[in-house]
């Protein structure tokens, strides 16, 4: 994203500054507008079939927004389900929609294993040829170039449970070795010269053993990196919380951020949301809890971390990949019983309606407070 702010960031500060219409309009700042006046960038994750189809969605998009995140359409089974076959259509879409609207984007993402298309894991473990990912690589990166600057170059390289030596058993971990981390960034940079590499992660904000393993590994896998001289640059901290497990300590995870940033690499939160736990309470309640779990985490990641982008995993609770499941409503067997549901998850800033929550006023008053 860069230092600078972007034009559209600067619209907005200056019309949530004066009585503009927009203003008028919108009673809360927007997001972007308010991380604007702290030095920051707020945006979203977005997929271009939701953005192309619903203009309530879109208008909101661009009145919170200073950049966006394709949530499906750079990714290489999106790019290429098929050998050859390339789909870049709806990426194209996302970013002519992003350059009319003077919006950046954040490239995610490079390499993952959910991300990978089946054909393509195959032939990895086939052939053991680094050029196939180049070949993806080579695709996407400089066709975006000047309009994406940030790039998740691996997703997820830790893994879920034990995995081998901690890392995601997966094709690129089995044909090439945990080396593939190095020769992705390596890779990354050949075709984004100037670009900012970065390794995306989730569950680093979990309490308990098993969250303290996964910081520790990944501690040590950013200075395996950097012994052997990867071009990494930043760090993006996924940070999907779950009000269903216990919360790290603030001081903990303080100390966790700056472990990184004392690598010398920045730190982003990637894909905030929140899953709830007590789908059973008043909306304002339900809503509350959410904005504490956010203030909480942003506290910390604004102050130790000196993010200076937050991205959520979507903006409105009308699209969001976190769903209230069987389980959810198995917890609460006597409730609903007259036929109401719980509805949607409100993990997000904005209600299915477009309105906005006390997350969405959680975050105006913590990103617009300036960077120190
Ligand atoms: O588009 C197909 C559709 O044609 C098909 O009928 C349907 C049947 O399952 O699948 C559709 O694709 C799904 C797609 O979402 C669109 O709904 C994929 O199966 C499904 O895997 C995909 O899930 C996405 C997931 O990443 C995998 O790419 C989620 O929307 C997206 O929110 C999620 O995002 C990830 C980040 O990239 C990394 N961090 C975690 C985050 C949440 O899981």
């Amino acid at each position: 994203m860069g230092q600078s702010m972007t034009r559209r960031a600067v619209l907005l500060s200056t019309a949530a500054g004066g009585l503009s219409r927009r203003s008028l309009a919108s009673p809360t700042p927007g997001l972007a507008a308010a991380a604007a006046k702290g030095g920051r960038h707020y945006g979203a994750a977005v997929r271009w079939d939701h953005l192309s189809r619903d203009a309530d969605y879109r208008a909101a998009i661009l009145r919170e927004c200073d950049h966006l995140v394709p949530e499906l359409e750079l990714k290489w089974a999106s790019v290429e389900p098929e050998r050859g076959n390339l789909t870049l259509a709806p990426m194209d879409a996302i970013a002519d929609f992003a350059r009319q609207h003077g919006l950046r984007l954040h490239g995610h993402c490079l390499l993952w294993r959910r991300s990978i298309p089946r054909w393509a894991q195959d032939e990895i473990l086939r052939t053991r040829d680094w050029n196939l990912v180049v070949r993806y690589v080579s695709a996407v990166v400089p066709r975006y170039a000047g309009l994406i600057e940030t790039w998740d170059v691996v997703n997820e390289p830790l893994a879920l449970s034990e995995g081998v030596d901690g890392l995601q058993p997966d094709a690129l971990l089995s044909a090439f070795g945990p080396d593939y981390i190095r020769r992705a960034l390596e890779t990354a940079r050949a075709f984004a010269p100037t670009g900012k590499l970065m390794i995306n992660e989730y569950g680093l904000e979990a309490e308990g053993p098993h969250g303290e393993a996964r910081r520790r590994r990944f501690l040590r896998l950013l200075d395996e990196l950097r012994r052997t001289g990867a071009p990494l640059d930043g760090i993006g901290l996924q940070d999907h919380l779950d009000l269903q497990l216990p919360r790290l300590a603030q001081a903990r995870l303080a100390a966790f951020v700056r472990e990184i940033r004392a690598r010398d690499l920045f730190v982003t939160v990637s894909e905030l949301d929140v899953k709830e736990r007590d789908y059973i309470l008043p909306p304002e309640a339900r809503d509350g809890r959410v904005a504490t779990a956010v203030r909480a985490l942003l506290e910390v990641m604004l102050d130790a971390g000196k993010v200076d982008r937050v991205t959520t995993w979507g903006l409105s609770d009308r699209y969001s990949w976190l769903e209230v499941t069987r389980a959810d409503y198995a917890r609460f067997p006597h409730a609903w019983k007259d036929g109401t549901t719980p509805g949607l998850n409100r993990g997000l800033p904005l209600d299915a309606a477009m309105r906005p929550k006390a997350m969405h006023q959680v975050m105006v008053d913590l990103l617009r407070t300036s960077k120190s």
